[in-house]
């Protein structure tokens, strides 16, 4: 495992969780790897929001998707006193309902009503509630400061609407909160993550755009490793920001 600072290094993810990219295909699909195609909007596999087919409630539709935390999160988030988070493309809500069941007030916000419907109804099966909120991060803004951590778990955007989202993330941060990163390292590409290299992660590139956010003044980013398939491991970024 390559890794710097404390935290992530020494939560490696569940034996066996391996590709979180890679669900589990039901309902008697074929298997499915990497994530869609994104558009030079960031729209993965170029559906426009407000149109129909958004290929995310697809996916969530005919896939399982993972329930657990990611572990780096649970690391760096478990001894938090909780607050108000916003879980950017939450999807069916792995990481939100983890931190509503620690006694946090989550929002989930996404463009996939599937998404958003499988994570709040688990959420009640649990007996935890998660706000939640239909929309297009590309676009997406909070109009106060009103979050202590921020969540970006896997969103695969290209440059600009990534940059612009890690922009918008920041500002919508109290101070003393926390932004968190993680996704698909570029040593992964073909095995995890979109198959578009240039929307995979490096250490170099999450820390040039966490950097240079005047609403951060610490961040500090990990590569982490997790069991993949066959015994060859699955690279992650791992970024932690604070204001
Ligand atoms: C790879 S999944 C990650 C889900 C969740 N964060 C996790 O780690 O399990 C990407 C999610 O981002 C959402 N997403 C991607 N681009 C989006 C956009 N432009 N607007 C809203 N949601 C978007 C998708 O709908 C999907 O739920």
């Amino acid at each position: 495992m390559t890794a710097t600072g404390p935290g992530p290094a020494e939560s490696p993810r569940p034996a066996g969780e391996g590709d979180r990219s890679a669900p589990r295909p039901s309902r008697g699909q074929g298997s499915s790897t990497g994530s869609p195609r994104a558009d030079r909007e960031g729209r993965p596999g170029g559906t426009s929001p407000g149109g129909p087919g958004w290929v995310w409630d697809e996916r969530y539709a005919s896939h399982e998707w993972p329930t657990d935390p990611d572990p780096s999160l649970v690391a760096l988030a478990g001894d938090l006193t909780p607050g108000s988070a916003v879980d950017l493309g939450a999807g069916p809500g792995r990481n939100a309902i983890w931190l509503a069941s620690r006694g946090w007030r989550v929002r989930c916000v996404d463009r996939s009503r599937v998404g958003l419907e499988q994570a709040s109804a688990r959420a009640a099966a649990l007996g935890v509630t998660l706000e939640t909120e239909e929309a297009d991060l590309t676009d997406w803004e909070s109009p106060t400061r009103r979050f202590d951590l921020a969540v970006l778990a896997n969103i695969h955007l290209p440059a600009a609407p990534l940059a612009s989202l890690v922009q918008r993330a920041a500002a919508a941060l109290r101070s003393g909160g926390h932004l968190y990163l993680v996704g698909h390292h570029r040593d992964s590409h073909g095995r995890a993550g979109p198959p578009d290299p240039d929307l995979l992660f490096t250490e170099t590139g999450i820390r040039q755009l966490l950097e240079g956010l005047p609403e951060l003044d610490r961040v500090e980013v990990w590569r982490v490793e997790r069991p993949g398939h066959e015994g060859s491991p699955l690279a992650d970024v791992v970024a932690w920001a604070s204001t």
